[in-house]
């Protein structure tokens, strides 16, 4: 019961803290793994915009509903909508938010175990020489090869797992608010080499030019999906870290600040992956494996490549594991609070039996093709179900529910930290949350899932 009374519970330690802690979380796999292989999949610009109007008028919102609900409960996202809301039904929007984090996870961990190996790949030289069909045998064989892919993954789970033991204010922190900009700074890098490839403009324009007819219901609910999943938003992981940010703090512009990075580094890797893609000939909706295959052919174009290419993936392990950390932390804040484990015992029973979903995650990927449904293997199910589903599910339940369910002053008192913060958009985002965001998730699903025809409806 250690976390149940505001004196006791942790609280991230400063200001820049707190943004260092949710920006780990949102930034991750999500921005340069996910975002240029589904903006590849959707026809590049068209997604983009749609995906960069999401974040303003739905992620940013739905983040800051999230922090409202999580410092003002001071509780996991389960026991949140239990002591706001008791002796209602809202609490299964956390259990909802509990399932998410199971079925993220899962995927999740498959594709950072790939990181370690192409860490692991970077280090022993493994790329030197190889052409670009060479590197797509690589990635294909090696992610469909069970056994290392394992190994790998239950090594990240593994990490994870001591990580969240150890609490989360020494574990996250710490490490974010230095290792982040330096990411930042190495794509700048590979975005410069990329930019100055020969045929560099055709992947800008692949990237940055609106095709309008590529726009359907599919490619709408494929971009809401990813910018909930790129701002770690709609299962409740900044319930959980809003529950540990200061009274101090100022919400509002922490979610601003967090979207706003998030988005820069989605949009950089874009740039350093799509002029890549087109001067080599990659085909952008390669899936899964599109960075993989793009990255060591840019690195392998630049002086000292190796040693970059080294520093950047373990950046890249270290921003997923501080988003894997926050996933997580969920199930753990859960376990602890809700039914009074002990966090070793919570952070045990939560990774092993995430990790065994993971293993079949993997495993699917190649040595048990029959774990498919209509095509899809269940790696490809979870990842599309969890973002394109769970997520926005959830964000819409977060909206609704500070929008109607806590009152305006409740609200206006949370944001504005009872009166002492002047917050000027104080209205605008009681409309949004309100108005705007519901009725936008609901027609984007609908739609998304073929019920409701605007845009041509679509598949997941
Ligand atoms: N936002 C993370 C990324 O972009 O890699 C992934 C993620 C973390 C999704 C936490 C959802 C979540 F709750």
């Amino acid at each position: 019961m250690a976390n149940f009374d505001n004196l006791s519970r942790e609280n991230f330690g400063s200001r820049i803290g707190v943004i260092a802690a949710a920006a780990g979380s949102a930034i991750g796999l999500g921005n340069i793994w996910r975002f240029p292989y589904v903006a590849g999949e959707n026809g590049g610009g068209a997604f983009l915009l749609i995906y960069i109007g999401f974040i303003i008028l739905i992620g940013a919102p739905v983040m800051l509903s999230e922090f409202v609900i999580g410092r003002k409960s001071q509780r996991n996202p389960v026991g949140a909508f239990r002591v706001l809301a008791p002796k209602t039904k809202w609490p299964l929007v956390g259990y909802i938010g509990i399932a998410a984090a199971f079925t993220i996870l899962a995927f999740y961990t498959t594709v950072a175990g790939w990181t370690l190996e192409y860490l692991y790949l970077s280090i022993v030289n493994g790329f030197s020489g190889q052409n670009k069909s060479e590197l797509q045998n690589l990635f294909g064989e090696f992610a469909a090869s069970g056994y290392s892919p394992l190994i790998w993954q239950l090594v990240f789970m593994l990490l994870t797992a001591l990580i969240v033991f150890k609490g989360v204010k020494d574990g996250i922190e710490k490490y974010t608010k230095i290792l982040m900009p330096l990411l930042l700074i190495i794509i700048i890098g590979l975005c410069i080499r990329s930019l100055t490839l020969p045929g560099a403009s055709e992947g800008l324009i692949f990237l940055f030019k609106p095709d309008f007819s590529k726009i359907n219901g599919n490619v709408v609910l494929q971009a809401l999906g990813q910018s909930f999943f790129s701002l770690s938003i709609g299962m409740g992981t900044l319930i959980t870290y809003g529950s540990y940010i200061s009274k101090k703090d100022n919400l509002g512009s922490t979610a601003v600040s967090v979207s706003i990075a998030d988005t820069l580094i989605a949009i950089l890797a874009g740039v350093a992956i799509f002029p890549a893609v087109f001067a080599f000939g990659i085909a952008p909706e390669a899936g899964p494996g599109l960075v993989f295959i793009t990255l060591p052919m840019i690195f392998s174009q630049i002086t000292g490549g190796q040693f970059f290419e080294i520093i950047f993936f373990i950046l890249l392990v270290i921003a997923a594991l501080t988003s894997t950390i926050s996933v997580l932390e969920v199930v753990v804040a859960y376990l602890t609070e809700e039914l009074n484990m002990s966090r070793k015992k919570a952070t045990i029973l939560a990774s092993g039996s995430i990790a065994v979903l993971g293993l079949f995650c993997t495993l699917s990927m190649g040595p048990m093709p029959e774990l498919s449904i209509a095509g899809m293997n269940l790696f490809d199910i979870l990842e599309k179900t969890s973002a394109n589903i769970f997520l926005p599910l959830g964000g819409l339940f977060i909206v609704l529910f500070v929008g109607w369910k806590l009152s305006k002053e409740q609200v206006i008192d949370e944001i504005s930290n009872n009166n002492l913060l002047k917050v000027r958009f104080k209205y605008v985002f009681l409309f949004i949350v309100r108005f705007i965001a519901p009725i936008a998730i609901s027609l984007v699903f609908l739609n998304g899932l073929g019920l409701f025809n605007a845009f041509g409806g679509g598949d997941l």
